[in-house]
């Protein structure tokens, strides 16, 4: 695997996909009959760790956004930005909700070339991130994946892992890439205010998520008929309610707006797709 100026020219530790390695082999737990979200982000952004079944998925978002693989890069390049930026503003700890499988650069990469010793838990609720990250807990110290739904607020803070590596006492840079949209709006408030709450003045909230306002006609509602009832909810808020789930931050410039502008002079795509980052003062 090599360097990617779209990765922000970071190199990867670890080559993760077990597929290029072991391409017969799937760990006993993963439903190869079921499309996730996971595997299915993964082959948008041209990944090797998905089935027939994502890809059929997956293709039937490409009919509607036939850009949506710009969208996620570009996702992946404002998690890069917003990391360097809290790494640069001296956050050694993160926590990073709904990580997906493994893409280099992930968090701590990013945030280990400012301070090596950076520490990461990963969450996720999908069985096939888990078996990945398993080789990436062996090989880095300091980093740890859980399994945990990010629903359950209270069950990712008591971790014990998450615990053991995260200091509350600390500033924490909290990322929810990518993942709201799986959270339908009636409960998401409630549940990021808690992770808000658990979090000390100088921490951080990086988030992003697909937006109705600037989304092309009809787009949201393909989406609905055709992922979800797969996938369970995809959910898009307006940009008034993504911007409610950063209540008490301060957003940093330039505010909330398409993953591709912040801090970058990329082009929306056919799907909009909102990022910010806000500070606890
Ligand atoms: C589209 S991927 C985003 C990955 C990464 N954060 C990024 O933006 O590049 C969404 C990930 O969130 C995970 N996810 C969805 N709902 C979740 C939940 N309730 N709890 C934990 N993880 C969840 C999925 O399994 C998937 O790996």
């Amino acid at each position: 695997m090599s360097s990617d100026p779209a990765n922000g020219g970071v190199t990867p530790e670890v080559d993760w996909s077990w597929t290029e390695r072991d391409p017969g082999w799937v760990p006993p737990e993963i439903d190869q009959s079921k499309p996730s979200v996971a595997r299915i982000y993964d082959y948008i952004l041209g990944g090797k760790d998905n089935f027939a079944v994502d890809r059929e998925a997956a293709e039937k978002a490409f009919v509607m956004f036939p850009d949506v693989r710009d969208v996620a890069v570009a996702n992946r390049g404002f998690l890069v930005r917003a990391v360097r930026l809290m790494a640069e503003a001296g956050i050694r700890q993160y926590l990073d909700l709904g990580t997906g499988i493994p893409t280099s650069p992930n968090v701590h990469e990013v945030a280990r070339q400012t301070h090596p010793d950076a520490r990461v838990v990963y969450v996720d609720n999908d069985p096939m991130v888990m078996a990945h990250n398993r080789a990436l807990r062996a090989t880095s110290p300091g980093v740890a994946t859980v399994h945990q739904d990010l629903r359950d607020p209270a069950g990712v803070l008591a971790d014990p892992v998450v615990r053991d590596l995260i200091d509350f006492d600390e500033p924490v840079g909290l990322l929810l890439i990518g993942v709201m949209h799986f959270v339908p709006v009636d409960i998401g408030a409630a549940i990021v205010a808690r992770y808000r709450k658990a979090l000390v003045p100088g921490s951080y909230l990086v988030l992003s998520t697909q937006c109705v306002d600037g989304t092309v006609a009809g787009g949201i509602e393909h989406a609905e008929s055709t992922l979800a009832p797969m996938l369970g909810p995809v959910v898009a808020r307006s940009a008034a309610q993504i911007e409610e789930l950063f209540e008490g931050f301060d957003l940093l410039e330039p505010g909330l707006v398409d993953v591709s502008r912040w801090r970058a002079d990329g082009t929306p795509g056919t799907l909009a797709f909102l990022g910010g980052v806000g500070l606890k003062t």
